[in-house]
Formats: structure tokens, sequence, C-alpha cells
């Protein structure tokens, strides 16, 4: 397995660009399963999970050519709606073919995803909004058979999410675009990624409305009726979360993340600037820049747009050596602190009490070789590895691979001693 080698101490300076938003590929991608023509996405990052997703979109009878600039999905002759476990169990956002798969051929047999290490992250409420919309729903053999109602077609419901789900609303909404009628999704996720999958199913000729609110709106069309897209992917927000936080974690950083939208990092921007980092858009992008020491900040993670889990580990890295001492709360995941052991193996001072981790500011952070254990987390041993003065050398970094392109170049750039180390030690 490879490893990244990071040797510390050095303040990250200069320009770097995001890439397109994997959480936004995905569900987009997988919408291409609602029309039968070929479709084409700009910006697609070149991550694993993409590779997982064109493998299962080709196993399910859809040419896919990633090779080219322009990601195609080609058009559909045969299409089979079966994603087998041995591809889901790659990526759990698989199951976000569910949707589509029944709304246009009429049944889908998807393996059940399973948990992830960083918590058990069941489908209920997918399928509770598919049987809304008169889906017979089997569970056997870890797999999930949705039959819709004689002729095939779901017919539109009102249905009420029990909290808010991003993979969940975007496999609702994608399944209510071919739905008999009118769906209204209520208590729904409001990420910029649902936003941005709607202007997708839009440009394809479905009725959503709401998307990014509380409740969406979707007249339905026929199954058929949807025309293939040309898409370019927004930027990924958590990517240029993850490079802000590296910029503010050594003194005298100064970056400009370029293609960052301001809008869509508001909660991480507020707490980042109470920590003492300076941040202002700037050209095409944010620039952050940190002089003189951090203060430690309370945060607790919330659904879209309050602080995003998915900067909780990389956020919690930087205040290791901050003054003070904080709270810092995991609201959404009951288990995304396996980067806190690690930190304290490092140096940092923090102890864990159910989903609260109490974070006492240290002098120094000393390298070691450390774990990573899940995506989020293995980016925040990066840049704690940044922070000590020494070889931080962090494993499994396949895990990295999943959400960020090119990491060891895009630091490189930045001035950072990153290098990846073939087959290290697991
Ligand atoms: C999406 O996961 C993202 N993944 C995650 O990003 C992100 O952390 C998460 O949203 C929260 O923002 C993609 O978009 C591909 P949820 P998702 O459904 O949709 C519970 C990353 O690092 N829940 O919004 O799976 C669930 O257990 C990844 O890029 C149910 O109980 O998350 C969790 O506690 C990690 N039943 C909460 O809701 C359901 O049917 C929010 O989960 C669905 C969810």
């Amino acid at each position: 397995m490879d490893a990244i080698r990071v040797r510390g101490g050095k303040p990250l300076t200069g320009r770097v660009r995001v890439s397109g938003a994997k959480n936004a590929a995905l569900p987009i991608l997988c919408s291409t399963l609602l029309s039968d023509g070929e479709s084409r996405l700009r910006n697609v990052p070149k991550l694993r999970d993409m590779v997982t997703t064109a493998a299962l979109l080709k196993f399910l009878g859809r040419p896919v050519d990633m090779d080219a600039p322009i990601f195609t999905v080609g058009a559909a002759t045969n299409v089979k709606p079966e994603a087998p476990y041995e591809l889901v169990k790659q990526m759990r956002a698989s199951v976000l073919v569910l949707g589509p798969l029944v709304a246009r051929y009429g049944r889908a047999k998807v393996s059940l995803p399973g948990g992830c290490a960083i918590g058990a992250r069941p489908i209920d409420q997918h399928l509770k909004g598919l049987e809304a919309m008169g889906c017979k729903i089997e569970v056997e053999k870890g797999y999930v058979i949705c039959e819709a109602p004689a002729g095939g077609r779901l017919i539109g419901a009102e249905i009420r999410f029990d909290m808010p789900t991003v993979t969940g609303t975007e496999n609702v909404l994608m399944a209510a675009t071919l739905a008999k009628g009118r769906t209204t999704l209520v208590n729904c996720a409001k990420e910029p990624e649902i936003e941005e999958l709607a202007r997708v199913l839009n440009k394809m000729g479905a009725r959503v409305d709401g998307a990014g609110t509380e409740v969406i709106h979707v007249q339905g069309v026929e199954p058929g009726a949807l025309e293939p897209f040309d898409h370019a992917i927004m930027p990924d927000r958590i990517e240029a979360g993850t490079y802000m936080c590296a910029a503010a974690a050594v003194e005298g950083g100064d970056v400009i993340v370029e293609g960052a939208r301001f809008e869509d990092l508001e909660a991480l921007i507020r707490t980042m600037q109470s920590a003492g980092v300076l941040i202002d858009a700037a050209d095409g992008g944010i620039r952050v820049r940190r002089q003189g020491p951090l203060r430690c900040v309370d945060f607790s993670t919330e659904p879209h747009p309050g602080f995003p889990t998915d900067m909780q580990a990389q956020l919690l890295a930087i205040l290791c050596l901050a003054e003070g001492e904080c709270h810092i709360s995991e609201t959404i995941f009951e288990n995304r602190f396996m980067h806190v052991p690690e930190l304290v193996r490092m140096g940092a001072n923090i102890t864990l009490k159910g989903h609260t981790a109490h974070l006492k500011g240290v002098k120094q952070l000393y390298g070691a070789s450390v774990m990573a254990t899940d995506l989020r987390a293995s980016a925040s041993l990066v840049i704690a590895g940044l922070m000590a003065d020494d070889e931080t050398e962090v494993r499994r970094v396949y895990h990295i691979d999943r959400g960020y392109e090119m990491i060891e170049q895009k630091f490189q750039g930045l001035g950072a001693d990153v290098a990846r180390v073939r087959g290290a030690e697991a």
C-alpha cells in the first residue's frame, strides 16, 4: 500500500486549483441513467470513486469513456438494472443508481452498501422515499430489490425525510423526475451538490424546483423523455476547505485556492476566521493567510449550511497547536474521530467523550508513522504532518486517493515537502 511522507515546519505559499466536486460528480454520473442518450461531463476529478462509478455504469450496460478530458456515458442499449456487491462495497454512493434505475426501468436490484469506518450509514430514508412513490421493496441476501407499481412507473408523492440526508435526497429526487404527477420532498438536505444535481436534471428536461432548500417540488415527466446533458462539474468545496486548512497550518502561510466559492464554505470560513485565520475572496478563489498564533474555537458539525462534517478532521488538526482549549462536536456520524488517536500519537492533547472532542492546544507536534482510516481523517493527518518539525508517514493512503486528485503534486506546488512512498508497509 502507498504512504505519504511529509516533512513539516514550512508554511505553504502560492496557488492551488480545486478539482471538480466528487460529491457532485457521483450523483450526476448516476443521473445519466435517467436518459437514454450520450451525456458528457467536464471537470470530473480523476479519483478512485470515479473509476468505481464508471465500472458500475459499464456493468449496468452503459458504455463509458473516462480517459478523454470529457467523461462520456454512452447511449443505453440493453441496460440490466442490477448493481452487484463487488462494486457497491467499494463505494457506498453506488446506492445512487437505485432511484434512477427503478424510475427508468421499473425495477432495480442493488447491493446494500453496508456501513463504513465512520458509521453504520443506513439507507432507510432512501427506501422510505421510493416506497412512498409506489415501490415494492424487498431486502434479501444483502440486496435491495425495488419494483415499481404495475405499469412500471413510480407515482408522485409527498415525502418527509426523518433527517436531512444528502444521498437520500439525491436518490429520491432523481426517481421523482420520472414519477407520474407531482412529488414534494420535505426536510431535504441543502448541500450545494444537491443544487448542482437539480441544475443537471433540469438541463435534461426534468422539472425540479427548490433544490438547496428544505422543500423540493418535482413535476414528473414520462420515462424516456429526459435528454442527455453536457455539464461542467462545480468545484469541490471540501477539497478547497482542506487546502484552506493546510494554508493556515503553519505561520506564514499565504495561499490562493483557485476555483473555491466563498458561498459554498461560509460556516467553515466564519469558524476559521474566529480562530484567527485571515480569509478573503481573491481573484477567482479564496485567499488564506496565517499570521501569528491561532486561537482554539468551539465548533459543532451540522447539516448544510452549518459546519460541514467533511471538514471536522481538517480544522481539528490545525487547532492542535492553537492557544487555549475548545470542544468539537460531531453530530452527523457516530464514529468520525478516528484521526484523534493518531494526532495524540503526534503529541496533540485531545480527549474524546462521546460525540465531543476536548482539545487543549500544545506547543509542538512530532512526526510519526500514522494510519489513515477514512478519507477526511487521512487529509487531517497530512495537515498535521505539515505542522510537525520532522517526518510523518501517513499509511494506507488509498483512502486519500478516493477524494483528493493529485494530492502530493498539489501540496508540492505550494512548497510542501510531501512525497508518495510506493508499496510502503500497510
Ligand atoms: C454524503 O454522505 C456525503 N457523500 C458524505 O461525504 C458526507 O459526509 C455526508 O453526505 C454528510 O454531509 C456523498 O455525497 C457521496 P447522509 P451520505 O445521508 O449521503 C443518517 C466524504 O467524505 N442517515 O447525509 O451517506 C446517516 O447515518 C463523504 O466525501 C440515515 O439514518 O450522508 C448520517 O448520520 C463521507 N438513514 C446522517 O443521516 C438514511 O437513509 C447524514 O447522512 C440516510 C442517512
